[in-house]
């Protein structure tokens, strides 16, 4: 079978359509046809050598981690059968520490997440699965792994409600689409940002209440605080973001950060951090029951994930050039089987 591989680390030059083996299913495994898988930019870093995960010596490495498609064998005790509809929640947990016993999952010491979905045929850990109902497409299920799950977890972590204020800095990718169209069904409000004013169009009409154009932070800080202080604030870019973050929140208000796509260190402002009582939380993923709700939010019609752009897997390296360009908007999925 064909897979996109990794065969030299660097960008996407280095991604590769290969031939592997036939995946076989274990026990409690089974081996899914996958029809999407998302691109996420955790699969950018690994690519670009910003990884421990991959070496050069780990090479030919096969990335993807949000699979959606079709059983087609499932291993002894496996908890699927031939022909599901599925998505996998890409999590893997130890399932004997603390984290694992009592919750969340995505706490446990050993946390680590699925990697080889940019193949045609995959073998994974059946109990991670989660069965499709018909009317939720494949493409729009390899959208929520990644990142509508991790920009879920980190809205419940901020505890945001209704008639809130969001803060979303870099709002047009996975992550920030995601943000901003589940606040929307919270029914909180939001300001995103981006450098392009055609994705700021594009946003604003998925449901965006305030768009800023500009990646300079003090101008944002300038025009998010004229919109009002936000209760909470949803960064996946760290680096200077943080302070900008900080500078726009409430007293009292949340941070939370999961990426750091400007920057892996952040500086900023002890004093005004204190005094104001704000509070700064990391998020990493969410829980498999999350997923599931959002796989339910997507069958009731309340969640229409976007997809930016589709590839074949021939076309896998296209998917990264988009994603590192900045061209992309919203998800970007590759089809293994189209
Ligand atoms: N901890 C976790 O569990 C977890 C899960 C998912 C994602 N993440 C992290 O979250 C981040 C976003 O992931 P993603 O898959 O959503 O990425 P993505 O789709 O590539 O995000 C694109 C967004 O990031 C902005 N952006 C790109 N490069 C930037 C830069 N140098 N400075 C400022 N903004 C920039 C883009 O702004 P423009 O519109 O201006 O181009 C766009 O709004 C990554 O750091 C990722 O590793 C973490
Ligand atoms: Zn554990």
């Amino acid at each position: 079978m064909r897979v996109a591989a990794f065969t030299e680390l660097g960008g996407p030059e280095g991604v590769e359509t290969i031939e592997r083996d036939e995946p076989e299913a274990g026990d409690g495994e089974a081996v899914v046809e996958v029809r999407a898988c998302s691109v996420n930019r955790h699969d950018l870093w690994i690519l670009e050598n910003e990884s421990p995960l991959v070496n050069e010596s780990t090479l030919p490495f096969v990335s993807g981690l949000d699979v959606a498609g079709v059983v087609r064998e499932a291993g002894d005790a496996a908890s699927v059968s031939e022909g599901d509809r599925v998505v996998l929640c890409p999590n893997q947990t130890c399932g004997e520490c603390e984290f694992c016993r009592e919750g969340p999952e995505n706490l446990c010491r050993s946390f680590m997440l699925y990697h080889g979905g940019f193949a045609e045929r995959v073998a994974v850990d059946s109990s991670r699965l989660i069965e499709l109902p018909e009317s939720v497409g494949f493409v729009d299920a390899a959208t929520l792994p990644t990142a509508y799950l991790t920009a879920w977890h980190m809205l419940r972590k901020a505890d945001v409600s209704a008639g809130d204020l969001v803060f979303v800095p870099g709002a047009t990718g996975g992550v920030g689409v995601a943000t901003v169209q589940l606040c929307d069904v919270i029914g909180a409000r939001t300001v995103g940002t981006s450098t392009s004013a055609e994705k700021l169009e594009r946003l604003a009409a998925l449901g965006c209440d305030h768009t800023v154009e500009s990646g300079n932070v003090d101008e944002i800080v300038g025009e998010v605080r004229a919109v009002g202080p936000v209760d909470a604030a949803i960064n996946h870019l760290a680096g200077e973001f943080t302070q900008a973050a900080l500078d726009v929140t409430k007293r009292g208000g949340t941070q939370v950060i999961c990426g750091r796509t400007a920057g892996a260190t952040s500086k900023f402002f002890a004093p005004n951090f204190f005094l104001s009582q704000k509070e700064i939380v990391g998020s990493t993923m969410g829980t498999q029951p999350e997923l599931e709700k959002l796989v339910r939010l997507v069958a009731d019609g309340r969640l229409e994930p976007v997809v930016g752009a589709t590839y074949g897997l021939d076309e896998t390296r296209d998917a990264f050039a988009d994603m590192d360009s900045r061209d992309a908007f919203g998800k970007l999925v590759v089809e293994p089987n189209n």
